[in-house]
């Protein structure tokens, strides 16, 4: 198979969801179906459970399991099918957001009962934010839920998506029956009462087969054509460029844990999803096609054991072949790096790979030289924009509590802000170092690795601070040497040194945003 032929069978996509949605049963589906596991329950759970463990304890098990998780990779029909794995606590978003910069297409799925929940409305924005095209799962439609079109208002409005159709339950919960797909333009019916095992399907070419009555029922027909004239009439119909721009969003319904639906939307994924696509650098444009290798690292996992600090770092494919032996150049070290062993993902397996095209995701093992953001490039010198830093949620100084320590408590918190757990803010001031995390958790995560990995022990102290601003402004405007001498006190640099502002109020922000109109400031590190 040629190069060309390469990056146009492979699909690399994301899974998101509010936890409890279906993501997990839904992957695993998607792995039986593409023949690379052969039984259920084969995927673990990423999510972090609640109450049985100490949270830390659970997150080391997470953290085994996302490794095996991280990158899902399977055939189905000829296509290479990458699924990269996001967590589904919330706490951990931020390495969400961070993989959807490695995607070239996502699937949300959704509850049927509980509709669109809180995690999926932040996950969706920054798809949309992305213009990454978005498939809408609507998932245990064999329970009791929300009417379809009632859902589809919802998903229109609390996502802020413009969706279609292209499948329809055939009634829900107990009479749940099956699912007209509008897509393939056949029916698909339930044959087993429980619904709990995957009953063979029955398919109907046409509404009028007249088998279709002894198993729907008149009534059942009769709405079910309702419904598609009221779909024909106040529907879009689906257009793929639309889709692949980000304006429309096709929507199928099913049940992940039943089976059901879950072939159809796999069918319909690698009919439309994109191909890799390119990827916009500080320089140009990076096309797939482009002969020489450019990827970057978005995700990077420290080894559990402690014993052996290395990482694996997961670099995106995004241009030309990445190869094994041979050098690359790493843009923000300077400096040529070769990997004897990179791994490739295949269902929960990794192995080391010779050669990986567009789209592949690569695992290399690191000891310190990468970190989030990073390009590696075998032709210009270029650096992938779109990984941002968001302000964190939860900020807290961190101290030393063993002054003997200090180098290797330094040393972890580099380490650990590499891998992206939490950002660090050093205040201008003072030095004092203070740490941003989306959620709580990972304060709980952070002493915890701090101490077993490289033998410091900290503590923290709570600061009242609203939101991290990066700080964008003329350095000759007099109005922001004002703003930073009035303000010093809340100022501070980021890993990479820009500029922070860290409001303690909504209303100081405000008020400080209002008295210094030359400056201003984002919520991103990207602006
Ligand atoms: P997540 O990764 O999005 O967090 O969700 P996960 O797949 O773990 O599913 C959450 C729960 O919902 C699981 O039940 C799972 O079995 C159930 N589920 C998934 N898809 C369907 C479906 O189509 N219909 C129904 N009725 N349930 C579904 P659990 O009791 O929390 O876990 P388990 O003990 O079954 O593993």
């Amino acid at each position: 198979m040629d190069f060309i032929e390469e990056i146009k069978r492979r699909r690399t996509f994301g899974i998101i969801s509010h936890p409890d949605a279906g993501k997990t049963t839904l992957t695993e589906k998607l792995l039986l179906f593409g023949g690379a596991i052969q039984e259920a329950g084969a995927v673990k759970s990423n999510k972090i459970k609640k109450g049985a463990t100490s949270d830390f304890m659970e997150i080391e098990r997470q953290r085994g399991i996302s490794v095996a998780t991280s990158v899902l990779a399977f055939v189905y029909k000829d296509k290479k099918i990458n699924i990269l794995d996001t967590p589904g606590h919330k706490d951990f978003s931020e390495d969400t957001f961070r993989t959807l910069t490695a995607v070239d297409s996502v699937i949300v799925v959704i509850d049927v009962a509980k509709g669109v929940e809180e995690q999926t409305e932040k996950l969706v924005e920054v798809c949309r934010m992305r213009k990454i095209p978005i498939i809408v799962f609507i998932n245990k439609l064999d329970r009791e839920g929300k009417d379809a079109f009632d859902l589809m208002d919802e998903v229109e409005q609390k996502l802020g998506l413009r969706v279609t159709p292209l499948s329809i339950p055939i009634g829900m919960g107990y009479d749940f029956k099956g699912i007209y797909n509008i897509w393939e333009k056949n029916i698909q019916l339930f044959q087993d009462e429980s619904k709990q095992i995957i009953g063979k399907k029955q398919k109907f070419k046409s509404l009028d087969a007249p088998e279709l009555v002894a198993e729907i029922g008149t009534t059942g027909l009769i709405n079910l054509k309702d419904e598609l004239e009221l779909i024909e009439g106040v529907y879009p119909p689906f257009d793929q460029q639309e889709y692949l721009d980000g304006t429309l969003q096709p929507v199928l319904f099913g049940s992940a844990l039943n089976n059901f639906g879950v072939q159809e939307l796999l069918n319909c994924f690698i009919e439309i999803a994109p191909e890799p696509l390119a990827k916009e650098s500080d320089i140009r444009l990076v096309k797939p096609d482009d002969k020489k290798f450019a990827g970057f690292v978005f995700k990077i996992h420290a080894n559990m054991d402690p014993k052996h600090r290395d990482r694996l770092a997961f670099i995106k494919i995004v241009s030309g072949t990445f190869e094994r032996n041979t050098p690359y150049h790493h843009v923000r070290l300077n400096k040529k790096l070769k990997f004897s062993s990179p791994n490739a993902f295949f269902a929960e397996k990794k192995q080391i790979v010779d050669i990986s095209y567009p789209g592949d995701i690569v695992g290399i093992h690191d000891t310190g030289n990468f970190k989030i953001g990073d390009t590696l490039t075998s032709g210009d010198i270029l650096q992938f924009k779109g990984i941002p830093s968001f302000s964190p949620e939860h900020f807290r100084f961190i101290n030393n509590n063993d002054p003997l320590k200090s180098k290797q408590l330094a040393k972890g918190i580099n380490q650990l802000m590499d891998e992206g757990v939490a950002q660090l803010f050093t205040l201008d001031l003072n030095g004092r170092k203070v740490i941003g995390t989306v959620g709580a958790l990972q304060f709980e995560v952070i002493q915890y690795r701090l101490l077993h990995e490289y033998g410091a022990k900290c503590s923290f102290e709570n600061l009242n601070v609203y939101k991290a601003c990066w700080v964008e402004a003329k350095s000759e405007s007099t109005n922001f040497n004002e703003f930073q001498r009035i303000k010093q006190k809340f100022l501070a640099k980021d890993k990479s040194g820009k500029l922070v502002f860290l409001a303690d109020s909504a209303f100081s922000l405000q008020m400080t945003q209002e008295k210094f109109k030359e400056v201003k400031f984002h919520y991103t590190s990207e602006y």
